[in-house]
């Protein structure tokens, strides 16, 4: 089922002197195929900001060329007003990346690893020692600091990486599907950290959990064959769904057949499931409903229940439920 898909979005930043990260016009081209086609963003300074997209849609695309490790085909992306082509340096020297495959040094210890950061950066040991304490701590690292990443199980080593990426205390911080491969409760350290970084950076993430950006962003970006789609908070995302209502009628006994076919028929109903004697309903509009229960006169229901939207059915409806190549 495709519900009615929002009007084309707005940027999603409402002042663009508070903007962190603007990107106007974006794309990438890799030979014919166009993974970012006159891409419009822009993140607010001090919030977390969630892209969401399906397998290939293009943000590990747009991560690369904000945090300059790619070169745009055309328009313009800055971050904290550098420009990605002019400022290469600069930019690099103010963000932290968690790429999406992990990038640690095979041959250095998890702590030289974080130690061999600091330094690129220009950090001094004084600085960057108790920094690292801190980190590999926060991190539940700490007992394997003189291990080699090798050893470390892919929750890890993906743990440490987002350690490395803190360490110079960077002013906006990239996350490429940052919790993929951790356990439950690695995951929630995860977002908890996140949480309480909250303000003191601009954070910018991709997953495809959609609890996790549920919970952890301010804003939320969909994306699909390099476009925007929507943008804005979780409820203003799901507000453009609401449009369309699902309600669930349990029926006490035999019946739910017969009404099935009856409330099929009715123009408002825009999709139709029976499940034994369960039977949900998509309604055009919540004013619709006045109209079902007329139709469902004297039948034997047990319960007429709202199912509030998720952020899945948000980005379903929006993408598809086809599986990309
Ligand atoms: N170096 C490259 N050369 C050619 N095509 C590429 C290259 N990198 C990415 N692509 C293509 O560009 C498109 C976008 O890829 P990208 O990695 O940005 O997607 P993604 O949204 O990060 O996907 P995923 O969720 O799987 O990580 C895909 O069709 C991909 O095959
Ligand atoms: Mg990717």
């Amino acid at each position: 089922m495709r519900l009615p898909l929002p009007a084309v979005p707005s940027t999603g930043c409402s002042d663009m002197s508070t903007a962190s990260i603007t990107v106007h016009s974006l794309t990438k081209s890799y030979g014919d195929l166009t993974a970012l086609d006159s891409f419009d963003l822009a993140v607010e300074q001090g919030s977390i900001f969630g892209l969401l997209g399906p397998n290939g849609a293009g943000k590990t695309t747009l991560i690369r060329i904000l945090t300059t490790l790619m070169r745009q085909s055309g328009g313009d992306a800055s971050i904290e007003g550098l420009d990605t082509r002019h400022a290469g340096r600069a930019i690099r020297s103010m963000i932290g990346v968690v790429s999406q495959e992990n990038s640690l040094d095979r041959y250095l210890t998890a702590r030289e690893n974080l130690e061999l950061h600091a330094r690129l950066h220009g950090m001094e040991r004084r600085v960057y020692a108790p920094r690292i304490d801190e980190l590999l701590a926060l991190m539940g690292l700490s007992g394997r600091q003189k291990d080699f990443p090798d050893t470390f199980s892919g929750g890890m080593q993906r743990r440490l990486v987002i350690a490395r990426a803190l360490v110079h205390q960077p002013v906006v911080l990239f996350l490429d599907e940052p919790t993929t491969g951790l356990d439950p409760q690695s995951r929630r350290a995860v977002w908890e950290y996140i949480r309480s970084l909250a303000g003191s950076m601009t954070i910018f993430l991709t997953t495809h959990y959609l609890e996790e950006a549920e919970q952890l962003c301010d804003r939320i970006a969909i994306m699909d064959h390099g476009r925007l789609i929507a943008i804005g908070s979780t409820q203003e995302l799901k507000d453009r769904l609401s449009g369309a209502t699902v309600y669930e009628i349990e029926f006490t006994g035999e019946g739910a057949d017969r009404y099935a076919g009856i409330l099929g028929a009715m123009p408002c109903v825009l999709d139709i499931k029976r499940v034994d004697n369960k039977i949900t309903v998509t309604l055009e509009c919540w004013e619709c409903l006045s109209e079902i229960v007329t139709a469902l006169g004297g039948a034997p229901i047990r319960r007429i229940s709202l199912q509030e939207r998720t952020l899945e059915d948000v980005f379903i409806s929006l993408t598809g439920e086809k599986v990309r190549e």
